[in-house]
């Protein structure tokens, strides 16, 4: 997930400009050529999105490609995509049951609602959270509510030319 610097990972008109790249203001930092990051994408075998996030990813215009992606809802949303399935019910039945046993990387893009129900459900084995250089001041909180203390191993940190820094953590059970 991206968070700005005081937490929030959208802001309440969902628009995304802050975002945007300020361009480079960070010398030591690295740069990501386009197929670098076209070989990373590559590694994720699936997506899982809760349904807002879906809704504004198409919005936005669909980034997953042809991707396999699982969104997640109650409701009847139409299909747009042959790689898009929904699911409703239990998270945990999903990922042992019907994910893990098909996909090796599976990345949960979001949001906040359903990143913090994987948390609590220790459904989670990495987290991947890069910090915009930027406050919002208000916005939709990184994990929404509250969640339980339990501690995140560092693996590795990751500082963008452009100012963006990427944490990456293990759970201490991984
Ligand atoms: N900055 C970032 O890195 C980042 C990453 C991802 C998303 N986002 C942003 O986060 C915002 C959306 O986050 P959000 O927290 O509001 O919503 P969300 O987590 O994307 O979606 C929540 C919805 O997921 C569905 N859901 C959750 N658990 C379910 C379950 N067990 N069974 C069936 N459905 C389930 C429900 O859908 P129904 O209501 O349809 O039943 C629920 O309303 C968007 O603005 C998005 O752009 C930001």
């Amino acid at each position: 997930m991206v968070s700005s610097l005081d937490g929030f990972i959208a802001k309440n008109d969902n628009s995304v400009s802050w975002l945007d790249s300020p361009g480079p203001v960070y010398e030591a930092g690295i740069s990501v050529s386009q197929e670098e990051a076209a070989a990373f994408v590559k590694t994720i075998d699936c997506y899982v999105l809760g349904s807002r996030t879906y809704e504004h990813a198409l919005e936005l215009g669909w980034p997953y490609g042809d991707t396999p992606t699982v969104v997640l809802t109650g409701r009847k949303l139409s299909s747009t995509r042959k790689t898009v399935e929904f699911y409703s019910g239990d998270l945990t039945t999903l990922v042992d049951a019907e994910l893990a046993p098909r996909y090796r990387n599976i990345w949960l893009v979001g949001g906040a609602m359903l990143c913090r129900r994987f948390l609590e459900l220790g459904l989670v084995d990495e987290i991947k959270l890069t910090i915009a250089p930027v406050l919002l001041g208000e916005g939709l909180r990184l994990f929404g509510g509250s969640l339980t203390e339990e501690r995140w191993n560092l693996k590795n940190v990751v500082a963008y030319k452009n100012g963006f820094v990427e944490l990456s953590y293990s759970g201490t059970s991984a």
